[in-house]
C-alpha cells in the first residue's frame, strides 16, 4: 500500500517537473522575458495547490521561479552575446532596470499566487475533513436514535409548543391505529380528532400546565370503537431561556395489562372463596364423621332388615362418598407449600405402585409395567406431591380399565428439550377406553367427572401440583386404545455414571 502511495507521489512530482520544463520551453521560444505565455506557470502553481498543501505549493512556485529566471538569464545572455548564466546574472543585476524589476515582479506574483492558492487549498482540506467527521458522527447518532425509536415498544411523539406534531414513531402509529395517516407537521387537535380526542386534550393540558406528568391513564377508542386504555407520561422541553419549546409524550396500550390485572384480582377472589370453602369443608367433615359413625352403631344395635337395611347402607355409602369428596376438595383447595428436594424418580414410581396395588379400584385383572431409563433419574420436587400426582393418574387408569382389566404403564425418561434444558418426562399410560376428544380440554377442570361417583377433582389436583412444580402436563388419548398422561419436570444432574452412557435404549420390566 505504502509503495503504491510513494509511486503516486513520485509520479505527481515528475508530472509537475515536466510541466515546468515544457512551460519553460514555451516561454523561451516565445520570447522569454517578453513572452505572454509566462502566465502558463500560474496554471501549474494553482494545480499544485490542489495536490500539495501550502508548503508543497510554495516549493513548486520556487521551482517555477527558478525555471523562469533561468530562461530569462539564458535568453539575455544569448542576446548580449554572452551566452553563459554568469554573464546573464551580471546583466540582470547590472544596467537594465526594466528587466530586473519585471523579473522580480514575476517572481513575486508566482509566490503570491502560490501562497494564496496553497493557503486556500489547505483551509478547504481541513474543512473537508471536519465535514467528513461531522457527517460520520451525525450518521452514527442518527443510526443510534433511529434504532432506539424504531425498536421502542412504546408509542413516542413530540410536538411543538403550539401543538404541532413533529415526531411520531412506528409504535405510536400501531397503538393508535393511524397507519398511513400523515401526522408530522400537523396540529394534534386535527390528527387526534374523534375517537382519539381525549389524547389530544391530555397532551394539550400537559403542555399548558408546563409540568411533566407521571404516568396516568387516558381512555380512547380503537378503530373498531372498542375502549382502549392508554398509559401516558409526558415531559416538557424547555429552551435555554426557559420558554416552553415542546412536549415529549410516551404511551403504551394498557389493554393487556388490564386483562392481567383483572385476572389477578379474580385469582385473589378465587383464593378467598377457596379458603372459605376449605373452612366449610372442614366444618362439614366432623358432623359427617359423627353421622356415619352413629349410623354404623345403630345398624349393629337395631338389627334392621329389609328396606330399612338398604336405607341404612345408603346413608353409609353416601356419607363415605361425601367424605371422599370433602377430602379431595381439601386436597385441592389446600395450598401446601411445595418442599423441593432431590427426588429419585424410579423410587417414587415403585412407591406409587405399592399404594395403587392396595387401592380398591385396582383388580387382579390389571398388569402394571414400568418403562424407565436405565440410569437413575432425578428431579427437584416434593416427594409426597409427586406421589399424589402419580396416584391420581393411576387411580383414573384403574377406573378406566375397570373390571375388564388391562395394562397400566409408568414411564420415566430424561430428555433434552429444544432449548437444551434437561427435563424428565414421567408418563402414566393405560390401554382403556380413552377420552373423547371434546372432553380432553375439560378433564382438568375441578368437579368435571364422567363417573357416577367421581368427584372430578383428581386431575384438578394433578394440574395444581404440577403447576407448583413449574412443570407441564400433556394428555393424548385414542378412543378405544387408551390414554397417556405425560408430565414434564425440570431435570437434575447426578446420573452421569457410565451406565447411562453405555445403555441408551429403554428397557421394560414387568413389576408384577
Ligand atoms: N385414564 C383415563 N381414561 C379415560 N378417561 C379418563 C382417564 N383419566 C381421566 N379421565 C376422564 O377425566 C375425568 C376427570 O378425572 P378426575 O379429575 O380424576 O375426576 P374423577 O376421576 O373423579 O372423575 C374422568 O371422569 C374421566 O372421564
Ligand atoms: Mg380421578
Amino acid at each position: 500500500h505504502w509503495r503504491a502511495l510513494l509511486l503516486l507521489r513520485l509520479l505527481t512530482a515528475l508530472h509537475f517537473v515536466s510541466e515546468i520544463i515544457c512551460e519553460a520551453g514555451i516561454v523561451y521560444t516565445t520570447g522569454s522575458f517578453y513572452s505572454p505565455y509566462a502566465a502558463l506557470f500560474l496554471l501549474t502553481i494553482v494545480s499544485a495547490a490542489l495536490v500539495y498543501r501550502l508548503v508543497g505549493t510554495l516549493l513548486v512556485a520556487t521551482a517555477v521561479n527558478g525555471a523562469y529566471v533561468a530562461v530569462v538569464w539564458i535568453n539575455y545572455g544569448l542576446l548580449t552575446g554572452r551566452p553563459t548564466p554568469g554573464a546573464g546574472v551580471g546583466a540582470l543585476t547590472g544596467g537594465d532596470d526594466t528587466l530586473f524589476y519585471s523579473t522580480f515582479l514575476h517572481i513575486l506574483i508566482f509566490y503570491l499566487v502560490a501562497f494564496i492558492a496553497g493557503y486556500l487549498a489547505q483551509k478547504l482540506q481541513a474543512k473537508d475533513r471536519l465535514l467528513d467527521s461531522a457527517s460520520a458522527e451525525l450518521y452514527r447518532a442518527r443510526l443510534a436514535t433511529g434504532d432506539i425509536l424504531r425498536h421502542l415498544n412504546s408509542g413516542l411523539l413530540t410536538m411543538t409548543g403550539r401543538g404541532e406534531i413533529i415526531f411520531f414513531n412506528h409504535a405510536a402509529e400501531t397503538i393508535l391505529e393511524l397507519g398511513g395517516t400523515e401526522v408530522s407537521g400537523r396540529d394534534c387537535r386535527a390528527v387526534f380528532a374523534g375517537r382519539l380526542g381525549p389524547l389530544a386534550d391530555g397532551l394539550l393540558t400537559a403542555l399548558a400546565s408546563g409540568q411533566r406528568t407521571a404516568r396516568r391513564e387516558i381512555n380512547i377508542r380503537d378503530a373498531q370503537g372498542r375502549p382502549l386504555p392508554l398509559g401516558i407520561s409526558t415531559s416538557i422541553l424547555f429552551d435555554t431561556d426557559g420558554a416552553v419549546r415542546g412536549l415529549i409524550a410516551i404511551f403504551q396500550d394498557l389493554t393487556q395489562a388490564k386483562v392481567m390485572e383483572e385476572r389477578m384480582r379474580q385469582a385473589d377472589r378465587m383464593a378467598a372463596v377457596g379458603e372459605l370453602a376449605a373452612c366449610m369443608a372442614h366444618e362439614i367433615r366432623n358432623p359427617l364423621a359423627a353421622i356415619s359413625g352413629s349410623v354404623e352403631v345403630l345398624r349393629n344395635d337395631l338389627a334392621v332388615a329389609g328396606d330399612d337395611e338398604k336405607l341404612m347402607s345408603l346413608i353409609i355409602t353416601e356419607t363415605g362418598r361425601l367424605n371422599k369428596m370433602l377430602s379431595d376438595f381439601l386436597m385441592y383447595a389446600r395450598v401446601d407449600r411445595t418442599r423441593f428436594q432431590k427426588i429419585e424418580v424410579q423410587r417414587i414410581i415403585s412407591d406409587t405402585i405399592e399404594i395403587i396395588r392396595r387401592h380398591p379400584s385396582f383388580s387382579e385383572t390389571m398388569r402394571i409395567e414400568v418403562q424407565a431409563d436405565t440410569g437413575l433419574t432425578f428431579i427437584s420436587g416434593d416427594a409426597d406431591q409427586i406421589k399424589q400426582i402419580l396416584l391420581n393418574l393411576a387411580v383414573n387408569a384403574c377406573e378406566a380399565l375397570g373390571a375388564a382389566g388391562g395394562v397400566i404403564q409408568f414411564g420415566a425418561a430424561a430428555i433434552t428439550d429444544p432449548d437444551g434444558e434437561r427435563m424428565v418426562a414421567l408418563t402414566v399410560r393405560d390401554n382403556g377406553p380413552g377420552i373423547p376428544i371434546d372432553l380432553l380440554d375439560k378433564i382438568f377442570l375441578p368437579f368435571f367427572s364422567t363417573k357416577k361417583k367421581g368427584t372430578g377433582l383428581g386431575l384438578a389436583i394433578v394440574s395444581r401440583l404440577i403447576e407448583a412444580h413449574h412443570g407441564r402436563v400433556e394428555v393424548s388419548s385414542i378412543l378405544g386404545h387408551g390414554t397417556e398422561f405425560r408430565l414434564y419436570f425440570q431435570g437434575l444432574g447426578g446420573d452421569d455414571g457410565p451406565a447411562r452412557h453405555a445403555v441408551e435404549a429403554d428397557f421394560v420390566s414387568a413389576v408384577r
